[in-house]
C-alpha cells in the first residue's frame, strides 16, 4: 500500500514554475495542496515568493498573494523533494534544431529529482505534466530517475499528466479542465495523481504513460488543424468575396464539428501549437511516416502572416519607407506571451520591404521588444496609428474592438485585420 492516503491533501514539488508550473502550482495551493515551486531562475522564485507573478494571467495574481508564503512557497532547489508525496515536472519542451522537442530539460530535471529521491523516503511519485513525444516518460524519465536515485524502483512511481490550458484563460481552464489525462504503468502512481483533482469535478481518462503523451499532441495538432483548415477555406472565401465567419458559423453548428477553433485570421502562434505539430511531424517521420496532412497544417500556418503584407502592399501600394501601425504583439489576447506570435514574421517580413513599423500591444510589447528591438513600440493605440500609411491588426484585444476614430489620424485609413475584432467602418480582413 502506498504510505500516501488517497484523498488526503498531499504535498508536492512542482519544477518549474513557468506559464504551466506556476498555474498548476497556484491551482493546487488553492484546491488546499502544500505546493514548493522548484524554480531555477532566481528571479522568478523571488518574484513568486513576494506574491507577484513573473508572467500575466488572469486571476494568478489573486491566488498568489492568498498562497505565497502560506501553502505555496518558491525555491531555487530540489532540497525539500524527498519531504513530499508527489513531483511534477513542467519544464520547456522547446523545438530542438530539427524540430523535434527538445528533451534537455526534462532530463535534467529528472536527474535533480532523481538524485534528491536518493535518501531513503517514503512511497514518491514523479509526474511528468510537460508536453513530451511519447515514451518519454517511460524511456527518458524513468530511467534517468532511477538511475540517480540509486534504482529505488519500488518507492518512486510514475505517470504522465499532460495539461490542456489556454494561456489567457488558464486560471480558469485548470480549475474547469473539459476532462484530466492520467497515464501511468501501475494503478498506485496514477490513483495518487487522481487524488490530486480530487476538488475539480471534471472526467478522469486513465490510460498508459504512451498514450497520455500521445493524447496531448493529437489533441494540438487537431485544433491547429481547425485552425489552418479554416484559413485554407477563408482564403478561397476571399476571391470569392464570401465572409468565411458567416460560413464558420453555419459548419461549427454541426455537433460533430464544434464551433470552436474555425476562426480564420493570420495562424496560430504560441508557445504550443507551431512546436507540438512539428514534433510531431519529426516523430512521424522518424517512424518512416509521411505526415502529409500535419505539414500542409505548418505551411499553411506560415504562408498566411505573409498574406496580410501581400494584401497590405496590394491597397497601398510598395512598402518601402512607409509607416505602418502593427496593433498586436501578444499571440493571442489576455496574455503578454509574444513565442511565435504571428506578429512576429508580419513585423520582420514589413521591415523585408523597408516599411517603418509602429507597434502597440496592451501587455506585450517589453517581451516583443527583447526579441524585436529596432522597431518604434507606442504606449497606445492612438500613437501607432497616427500618421500611418496602413494599419494591420495581429492580436484580439477587446480594446481594439472600441477603436473608431483613432483610425481617422492615420495617412490613409487602411486597415487589414488578421484577427476578426474591429467593430467600426473600414477594416478589410485578411481571408473576408
Ligand atoms: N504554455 C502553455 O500554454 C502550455 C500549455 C500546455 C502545456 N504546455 C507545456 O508545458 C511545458 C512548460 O511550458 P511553459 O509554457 O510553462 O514553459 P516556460 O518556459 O514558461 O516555463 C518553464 C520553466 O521551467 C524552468 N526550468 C527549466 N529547467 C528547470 C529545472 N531543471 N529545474 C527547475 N526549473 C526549471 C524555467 O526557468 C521556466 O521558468 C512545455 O512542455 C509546454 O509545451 C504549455
Amino acid at each position: 500500500m502506498s504510505e500516501i492516503d488517497l484523498g488526503d491533501l498531499m504535498r508536492i514539488s512542482v519544477v518549474g514554475g513557468g506559464y504551466v508550473g506556476l498555474v498548476s502550482a497556484a491551482c493546487f495551493a488553492q484546491l488546499g495542496h502544500s505546493v514548493d515551486i522548484i524554480e531555477i531562475d532566481e528571479a522568478k522564485a523571488e518574484a513568486i515568493n513576494s506574491g507577484s507573478p513573473p508572467i500575466y494571467e488572469k486571476g494568478l495574481e489573486e491566488l498568489l498573494s492568498r498562497h505565497a508564503g502560506c501553502n505555496l512557497r518558491a525555491y531555487t532547489d530540489y532540497d525539500n523533494v524527498r519531504d513530499t508525496d508527489l513531483s511534477i515536472i513542467c519544464v520547456g519542451t522547446p523545438p530542438g534544431p530539427d524540430g523535434g522537442a527538445d528533451l534537455s530539460m526534462v532530463e535534467k530535471a529528472s536527474r535533480s529529482l532523481g538524485e534528491a529521491l536518493r535518501e531513503e523516503g517514503g512511497y514518491h511519485v514523479v509526474a511528468v505534466k510537460s508536453t513530451v513525444p511519447p515514451g518519454t516518460t517511460e524511456n527518458l524519465v524513468m530511467p534517468t530517475v532511477l538511475k540517480h536515485s540509486g534504482g529505488a524502483g519500488d518507492r518512486i512511481g510514475f505517470a504522465m499528466n499532460p495539461e490542456f490550458l489556454r494561456e489567457g484563460l488558464a486560471v480558469q481552464d485548470f480549475m474547469h479542465p473539459d476532462r484530466i489525462v492520467i497515464g501511468s504503468l501501475e494503478p498506485k502512481a496514477g490513483d495518487i495523481v487522481e487524488s490530486l483533482y480530487a476538488g475539480l469535478n471534471a472526467p478522469v481518462v486513465r490510460v498508459g504513460l504512451s498514450a497520455a503523451e500521445m493524447i496531448k499532441y493529437a489533441s494540438n495538432a487537431l485544433l491547429a488543424t481547425k485552425i489552418s483548415f479554416s484559413n485554407e477555406v477563408g482564403n478561397i472565401c476571399k476571391k470569392l468575396g464570401i465572409d468565411v465567419y458567416e460560413v464558420m458559423r453555419g459548419v461549427g453548428m454541426d455537433h460533430r464539428i464544434s464551433p470552436h477553433f474555425l476562426n480564420a485570421g493570420a495562424g496560430f502562434g504560441g508557445s504550443c501549437f507551431p512546436k507540438d505539430v512539428t514534433a510531431m511531424i519529426r516523430l512521424g517521420e522518424k517512424l518512416g511516416e509521411d505526415p502529409v496532412l500535419l505539414k500542409s497544417v505548418i505551411e499553411v500556418n506560415e504562408r498566411q502572416p505573409l498574406r496580410l503584407v501581400e494584401l497590405l502592399e496590394e491597397r497601398i501600394g510598395p512598402l518601402a519607407g512607409k509607416e505602418v501601425a502593427v496593433l498586436g504583439l501578444a499571440f493571442k489576447n489576455d496574455t503578454d506571451d509574444v513565442r511565435d506570435s504571428r506578429a512576429l514574421p508580419v513585423i520582420k517580413e514589413l521591415l523585408r520591404r523597408g516599411a517603418l513599423v509602429r507597434a502597440y500591444d496592451p501587455m506585450a510589447a517589453s517581451n516583443m521588444r527583447k526579441i524585436v528591438p529596432d522597431i518604434d513600440y507606442c504606449e497606445r493605440a492612438a500613437g501607432a496609428l497616427k500618421d500611418a500609411d496602413g494599419c494591420l491588426i495581429m492580436t484580439e484585444w477587446p480594446e481594439f474592438g472600441e477603436l473608431d476614430r483613432e483610425f481617422d489620424a492615420m495617412r490613409s485609413r487602411v486597415i487589414i485585420e488578421g484577427r476578426k475584432i474591429l467593430s467600426c467602418r473600414g477594416g478589410e480582413g485578411i481571408c473576408w
